[in-house]
């Protein structure tokens, strides 16, 4: 893939990525004046449709690369999905694109034909939308004290200037490495819970721009979201107790899932699934863990209330902050978003 200055996918003045980091951050490049004269001027390039910027960005592969799929992607969508899921099928994890499940503003979600090795004959591939165009929800509040994660799930170390760099000055690499380390805390905080026994999908393998989990539902359609479902009471006292559990066991490994309501936990079956954890907080190293807690608490009884279910959001976070306390620091009373409005990078 190649970098430019002013416009990713429109790159006149094309490079090597690593050639344009060299000449542009080398640590060890003393010679400023010499580096400011090479750098080139940024130009105003004519804007280009998303559409077509999205066709740039995918790597050039396609259904002559062996990769044919059921669902038929638009015109524009499609070199962007079959290059985010084509490791998956490189590894043998999946063997078609069945069907959209949902096209979000972060993301979209597929059901995929899974291998006959992976025992179960769906998984879902969460395929994130290219970095400019994700409708970013303000994550410098979920992002305080968590570390950068690398494509395969590694810290970024902060002596690693050229990446740390890139990070400060917003460049096109530094956004993709952003972009790259949001979805991998996803699939890395999916890793903690699975295996902790938590109500979540289960982690089968992450690229650059996609994540592969279990799949919820059938062939005919994808479990429902709770937002979507009345249940009769005593399933309600039931499920709200079992997100209560999987809350404990976040914060049991310092997590809270940050964006926790109705919307985010799928039913099949009478078992529900927490789904969508790419803003999970660090409660120990955020100081707005105490609020990103109380919201995810107050949404959720929200819906359960509307259930039948009798709640008590203040008590229940205050319970949970006694026995797992977190980092203290943001003013509690605050309103969350405000925050996030305010917090604007
Ligand atoms: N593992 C799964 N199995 C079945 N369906 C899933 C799975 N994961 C996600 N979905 C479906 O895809 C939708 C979007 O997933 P998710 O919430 O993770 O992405 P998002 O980008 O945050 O989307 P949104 O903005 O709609 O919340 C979910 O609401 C759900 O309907
Ligand atoms: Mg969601």
């Amino acid at each position: 893939m190649t970098r430019n200055d002013t416009c990713p996918g429109a790159c006149e003045h094309q490079e090597d990525e690593t050639e344009y980091y060299e000449r542009v951050f080398d640590p060890m490049q003393t010679d400023r004046r010499a580096r400011r004269k090479r750098k080139p001027v940024p130009r105003q390039l004519p804007k280009k449709p998303e559409e077509q910027i999205m066709e740039e960005l995918a790597d050039p592969i396609g259904l002559e690369g062996g990769f044919n799929t059921t669902y038929r992607p638009g015109q524009h969508e499609e070199q962007w999905l079959l290059s985010s899921l084509r490791s998956f099928y490189d590894q043998e994890l999946i063997t078609d694109v069945l069907a959209q499940v949902k096209g979000g503003k972060e993301a979209s979600v597929y059901r995929c034909a899974a291998h006959p090795t992976v025992g179960s004959p769906f998984l879902a591939s969460k395929v994130y939308r290219p970095r400019m165009f994700r409708t970013l929800r303000n994550d410098a509040v979920y992002r305080q004290g968590r570390q950068i994660l690398t494509a395969e799930g590694r810290p970024v170390k902060t002596t690693d200037h050229r990446i740390m760099r890139a990070i400060g000055k917003k460049t096109v690499f530094g956004v993709q490495v952003m972009h790259t380390s949001w979805l991998m805390h996803e699939y890395n905080t999916l890793e903690c819970l699975y295996h902790a026994g938590g109500a979540v999908p289960r982690p089968a393998a992450a690229s650059e721009n996609a994540i592969l989990m279990s799949y919820h539902g059938d062939a005919q359609m994808a479990a429902p979201t709770l937002n979507t479902v009345r249940l009769d009471y005593g399933e309600a006292v039931l499920l709200f107790r079992e997100v209560l559990r999987n809350v404990e066991l976040m914060l049991q490994h310092d997590l809270i899932h940050g964006d926790l309501s109705a919307y985010n936990v799928l039913l099949w079956e009478n078992e529900l699934t927490i789904i969508d954890f790419p803003q999970a907080a660090n409660s120990c190293a955020n100081t707005e863990a105490y609020r990103i807690l109380k919201r995810d608490i107050e949404r959720v009884c929200d819906y359960f209330e509307g259930q039948g279910v009798r709640c008590d959001p203040s008590a229940i976070v205050d319970d949970l902050w006694s026995r797992y306390p977190g980092v203290e620091g943001g003013d509690r009373a605050a309103d969350l978003s405000a925050l996030e409005a305010l917090s604007l990078e």
